[in-house]
């Protein structure tokens, strides 16, 4: 017999309902896209209440949303908060007694999540074959979980979440795991798991390069994809073999169980007359409130120009001093920032993007000695990444230092051909002027050919990190999706203008 799960209504025909077939679930996974607040998990709740009595189901849950379920269909809570042992054995028992559960890691740290779901996973696919039924399994947000491009969790934590994760959507199948995993972000999900979905519920996307995407899977022109971005609240376009064949707009039906974090609703202020106020908030504490200050990232002081260090030089050495005692004018923390400061001003001179890195290394070194920053000499691999920061021709001293930390953390995954360019890019959306034409991008990175700066620029798209816009006067502007930056509208086609600094080429 065939069992259905009603999803809700076909747009535009409130009599027609939206059916998900079960068992072709089970064989065909199921992706679910859209942007925050497009209603997605909603949609997996409804999914969940009306497919509970029919199929076991476990639940990964990042934000502790589905603890709800417990009470109105019994679903087991696991607190994710557990060891490693712990997780396994529960996980083995949820299998073997065939109960629904949702595994809630609300409580833990970015990486722990991983770590927990992981464990969890890879425990219900090393299931006893005696136990292999079938299991709908939830993951929420998946792209925390199998995440596209290392972020800033351990490589370790990482890798075994994505092997979890892949393990689940690519081999689940036979051990009776359904995955049903929903992203706010497909181009932030890797994509060896978005690929072994073929049920697909698309719901409101904004940004060109997660629709780029959505339109791949789908099998749609690029502009087809367009209408994801007009969709509403609640309403998906449904594909695939457990839908329908042919793409159908849904409107997802209500739920029975509350999600814990609703939408933010305007609710009128209390009136407190001003005294009150005042009384209420400014109380003395109680002495066992004291729970000391929280702890505050002071902004990180900017590092001496090398003027300044200059003059600090004369000001401080004793003329008899020996030249190779150098002691150091900065705290470990500053040097970082100071090695930076000294790649600028070398990079400042216009012809220096030119010179061969090995002379600009030496150069680099030089001045460090001058500038005492003290500690081993800045290996090689260390000093290109400055350089490529430098080529950017982001002034260290004129920017927010953990804003350029920022993408010079993404930078430093790239690889070293591509690295150069990405950073030119982030650093014309940081300072949010005009993205540089191709001419401009090859002379920072010290060729003359445009067409290889094109080229490398194509590759980074290719790589989803950056997404270049064009608009209706021909301009092209670059959006570092990672960073939520965008730069100015620029002539790709245009001359090199040299340092955006505002130091000339020539
Ligand atoms: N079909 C629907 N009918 C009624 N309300 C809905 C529907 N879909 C979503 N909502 C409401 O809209 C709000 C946002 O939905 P939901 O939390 O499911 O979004 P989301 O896509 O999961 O967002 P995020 O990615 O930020 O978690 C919720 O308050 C939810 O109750
Ligand atoms: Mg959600």
């Amino acid at each position: 017999m065939k069992i259905e799960v009603d999803l809700g209504t076909v747009q535009g025909s409130a009599s027609r309902r939206a059916m998900l077939d079960l068992e072709e679930l089970l064989a065909t996974r199921l992706l679910v896209q859209g942007n925050s607040g497009s209603g997605k998990s909603h949609l997996l709740r409804r999914l969940l209440e009306q497919s509970a009595a029919h199929v076991q189901q476990l639940v990964i849950d990042p934000e502790g949303d589905f603890i709800g379920l417990a009470e109105r269909y019994g679903h087991v809570v696991v607190d994710g908060n557990r060891s490693v042992a712990d997780l396994e054995c529960i996980a083995a028992r949820v299998r073997q007694h065939r109960v629904s559960a949702v595994l809630n890691l609300e409580a833990l740290e970015a990486e722990m999540q991983m770590r927990a779901a992981a464990v969890f996973l890879n425990a219900l696919f090393d299931a006893d074959r005696d136990h292999w039924f079938p299991m709908l399994v939830v993951v929420d947000e998946a792209q925390l979980f199998a995440p596209a491009v290392s972020g800033e969790v351990s490589e370790e934590a990482r890798k075994a979440s994505l092997g979890a994760m892949t393990n689940l959507m690519c081999r689940g199948r036979k051990r009776g795991l359904a995955g049903v995993i929903a992203t706010q972000r497909l181009a932030k999900l890797a994509k060896n798991v978005a690929a072994e979905a073929t049920n697909f519920l698309m719901g409101r996307t904004f940004l060109d390069i997660d629709m780029a995407r959505a339109a791949d899977l789908l099998g749609l022109e690029r502009r087809q994809a367009e209408m994801f971005r007009e969709l509403q609240r609640g309403h998906f376009l449904a594909l695939g073999p457990a839908v329908s064949r042919r793409p159908v707009p849904v409107v997802v039906g209500p739920v029975e169980t509350q999600a814990r974090a609703a939408t933010p609703l305007l609710t009128p202020l209390p009136n407190h007359p001003g005294e009150d106020a005042r009384d209420l908030i400014l109380a003395p504490v109680p002495a066992e409130a004291g729970r000391g200050i929280p702890e505050r990232r002071v902004p990180a002081t900017p590092p001496p120009s090398i003027n300044q260090i200059f003059e600090q030089i004369v000001r401080d050495r004793p003329r008899d001093e020996p030249a190779d005692e150098a002691p150091s004018l900065f705290a470990n923390e500053d040097r970082e920032r100071a090695y930076r400061g000294i790649a600028f001003e070398i990079l400042s001179d216009p012809d220096a993007a030119f010179r061969p890195e090995a002379v600009l290394y030496q150069d680099f070194l030089v001045r460090c000695r001058i500038g005492k920053t003290g500690g081993a000499a800045l290996p090689l691999p260390e000093f290109k990444i400055h350089l490529n920061a430098a080529r950017a021709g982001v002034d260290p001293n004129a920017v927010d230092p953990g804003e350029w930390d920022r993408a010079i953390t993404i930078a430093r995954q790239i690889p070293d051909d591509l690295q150069a360019v990405y950073l030119i890019l982030a650093g014309a959306a940081l300072l949010a002027i005009a993205c540089p034409s191709d001419a401009d991008i090859s002379r920072r990175c010290g060729h003359h050919s445009p067409g290889r700066a094109r080229s490398r620029v194509g590759h980074l798209e290719k790589r989803d990190l950056v997404v270049m816009r064009t608009d209706m006067m021909g301009g092209r502007a670059v959006v570092l999706p990672d960073l939520g930056w965008e730069s100015l509208p620029g002539h790709a086609d245009g001359p090199a203008m040299g340092h955006p600094s505002g130091v000339a080429a020539e």
